[in-house]
């Protein structure tokens, strides 16, 4: 290529990087909405700087790299800067601090073994105001704007705690203090928290809603928003500042009443200077606020005079930022989860992406609400996020990068793992669909499969002794034991097996006998807890009991719950059951007509025997009495309590009304006792109670 042509095609990406620079800069400075990661807005502009290095002409007086941030908005009346507000330059990695602290010493003279000593701060995560203040007072106060004129924010900034409408002390006659206007974490996720109760949009990160609450034209907002400040440079000042280092006049800003940030240290090498952006890196996290680096400033201030600037940042001072904990990639694809109580969960597939110091391919995108609320689509460049150990998630789209043949998602309504329906429960009451779509193949699901086969022999089911979750998962990984018939013909299995079970690690001729005797044991159930062991969704113990009271044979509960189509009879009739709403009958709907379930029921079916319910004694001195129960019981749990008056034929509410009969209270009863007491309500203790029904407690 020849060099006329080398230039113009770099004149070109210079213009389109100029471009594309300057609306991410209204983007973030203007409208507060930044859609690219830090990252990789430092790397158009670093790409944009090589350029002008390579073809110095390119570097003329609308070149960006002579301007700071963007104009300001046209909302707010303008505010020259006495003096420039400048930005900083950025460096990423360990060598590129060695570089700057050599290239100091460069530029001034000394021996590369010489002392220079610079302060390390917190890079404050939030916007750059400049306040005026003339004999002490606060007279104006500025966003950094573009550096040369920001906008006029005076109002806002007096509604702001940390910062002193008059200063303490002597102070020069003219002062022009900088620093950073900020939101604390717990301050930001109250805002937003507010903002979601008033149906308000929400604040993407704190930064955001410290610059959107600092840029209101009503200061009455602001004052409704907890917004703070860290002083830590300054602009004008007569006379001179009355300190001779960087960290003399911070400390003094200290003594006029400002906040001064506490982890400011002297560090006298780049070693130090390392040592000490490990420590605030390490603290990062619970500092309260956000920080994105460390910045360094030559200490003497003699030296920053004489280090002076290249055109927007000073050489006397850098940003070491952290490792960019957002960034884009693209969305090649979506993939289903199903997790271990059968919530499918989108996953997103990325370009591999580095955030946070870590390579991510993989983001979580919660549920398809999610994914229909940010329109996020497959081929879509996406912001990822990545916060501490958290799973890393997908914040939102580039729009700007959507490609035409991007496609829109639509969730599976299988399960991906075992092919059964997946489907959204309807919140009866509000009509609803919850977010969480979930797979009905309790009975086959392998994702489910250790988790439905713990419940399935957990006490109050099926009471398998020896087959608890450690036994179960190691069953189940080696195959042995995939759904809950497999429990039951494991002996005879083994018995033909060249690796027997009791040569496994952990087990042995007893412990492989009593196993075998105690799944033996249990082959007879009796017909609630059979149906609480099946895992039902929304079947517990006490749904159980009501089932199996109203069906009295399994056979019956099947095959009315099979036919139980959405407005059918058969799910009226399951629907009747006192005690049994919408929801529930739903969820047995759901399970008895899912196809996968109905082959895994029948070898169940084909194991166990199943006996009745032990028939509702109409002779129990509680038969068709309203019981109610209160405080904490403690020689049961809630649910057996009820269980227990209801097998006794009562009926157990959970309100007290003159319908009520009979109200058992426990330790610390309160105002259920009370009413009872002013309708007066018969009340008994928990022993009581136990005297009453009969029962013998342990
Ligand atoms: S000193 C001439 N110190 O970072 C030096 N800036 O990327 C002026 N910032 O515009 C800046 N914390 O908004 C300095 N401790 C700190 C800072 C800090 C945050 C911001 C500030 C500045 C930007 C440059």
């Amino acid at each position: 290529m020849s060099k006329s042509d080398e230039f113009s095609r770099a004149r070109e990406e210079h213009r389109q990087l100029g471009e594309e620079i300057a609306a991410h800069d209204r983007a973030y400075y203007q409208n507060d909405a930044p859609v690219v990661s830090d990252a990789e807005y430092d790397s158009l502009r670093r790409r944009y700087e090589a350029l002008e290095a390579q073809f110095p002409e390119l570097a003329g007086e609308d070149s960006l790299s002579k301007k700071v941030g963007a104009a300001p908005a046209e909302k707010f009346a303008k505010i020259t800067h006495a003096v420039p507000m400048l930005s900083l330059g950025n460096i990423f990695s360990d060598d590129e601090l060695e570089d700057f602290v050599a290239r100091v010493k460069r530029f001034l003279g000394l021996s590369a073994e010489a002392e220079v000593a610079f302060t390390a701060e917190p890079k404050i995560d939030g916007l750059s105001c400049s306040l005026r203040y003339e004999n002490g007072l606060l007279v104006s106060a500025a966003t950094r704007g573009d550096g040369l004129v920001g906008e006029d924010v005076t109002a806002n900034v007096r509604t702001i705690a940390d910062i002193p409408h008059r200063l303490a002390g002597a102070t020069p006659q003219i002062l022009d203090v900088r620093g950073e206007v900020y939101m604390g974490h717990a301050d930001f996720a109250a805002l937003n928290a507010r903002q979601a109760a008033a149906e308000k949009p929400l604040f993407a990160n704190p930064r955001n809603a410290a610059a959107g609450s600092l840029r209101q034209l009503d200061a009455k907002v602001t004052a409704s928003r907890p917004l703070r400040f860290f002083a830590y440079a300054w602009g004008a000042t007569e006379p001179r500042p009355p300190a001779d280092t960087q960290l003399g006049v911070v400390e003094a800003f200290g003594a006029y009443g400002f906040t001064v940030n506490p982890l400011t240290v002297l560090c006298r090498s780049a070693a130090a200077m390392l040592a000490h952006f490990r420590d605030i890196e390490g603290r990062r996290a619970s500092l309260g606020y956000d920080i994105d680096g460390v910045v360094y400033k030559v200490n003497e201030l003699a030296l920053q005079q004489r280090l002076g600037f290249v055109s927007r940042a000073p050489r006397w001072a850098v940003a070491h930022k952290f490792p960019a904990e957002k960034a884009t990639s693209v969305l090649r694809g979506i993939e289903i989860q199903v997790g271990r109580t059968g919530v499918l969960t989108p996953v997103a597939r990325l370009d591999p992406v580095t955030v946070g110091g870590v390579v991510v391919s993989n983001a979580t995108l919660h549920n398809e609400d999610e994914i229909a609320r940010k329109d996020i689509r497959i081929g879509d460049t996406v912001i990822v996020q990545r916060a501490g150990d958290v799973i890393p998630q997908i914040l939102g789209v580039v729009a700007e990068k959507r490609p035409a043949d991007a496609k829109p998602y639509t969730m599976p309504d299988v399960c991906p793992a075992c092919g059964s329906a997946a489907l959204r429960e309807i919140d009866p009451k509000t009509g609803e669909a919850d977010v969480a779509r979930r797979c009905t193949g309790a009975l086959v699901c392998p994702a489910q499969a250790v988790e439905k086969l713990r419940h399935f022999c957990s006490r109050n089911a099926f009471d398998i002794e020896g087959l608890g979750d450690k036994q179960i998962a190691f069953f189940f990984e080696r195959g042995l034991i995939k759904t809950p018939a497999d429990i039951f013909t494991l002996q005879e299995r083994d018995s033909k097996s060249l690796t027997r079970i009791e040569n496994f690690d952990g087990f042995g001729k007893v412990s492989t006998r009593k196993l075998f005797d105690a799944i033996e044991a249990q082959r007879e159930i009796v017909l609630n807890r059979f149906i609480f062991a099946l895992g039902i969704r929304h079947v517990g113990e006490t749904n159980a009991i009501r089932l199996a009271r109203s069906f009295e044979t399994f056979e019956a509960l099947r095959e009315v719950a099979r036919q139980a189509a959405p407005d059918s009879e058969a799910r009226k009739r399951i629907n009747d059951i006192d005690g049994i709403g919408e929801v529930v009958a739903e969820a047995v709907a759901d399970f008895f007509t899912e196809p996968h379930n109905e082959q895994a029921l029948d070898a169940l079916l084909a194991e166990v025997r199943i006996v009745p319910m032990e028939a509702v004694k109409s002779d129990s001195p509680v038969a068709g009495k309203t019981v109610v129960f209160t405080g904490a019981l403690q020689k049961m749990t809630r649910d057996e309590a009820k269980a227990m008056a209801e097998r006794l034929g009562a009926k157990v509410s959970s309100s007290i009304s003159k319908k009520t009969d009979l109200l058992v209270a426990g330790a610390d009863a309160g105002s259920k006792l009370a009413k009872a007491r002013e309708l007066g309500v018969e009340t008994i203790d928990e022993d009581g109670w136990l005297k009453l029904v009969g029962a013998e407690q342990a």
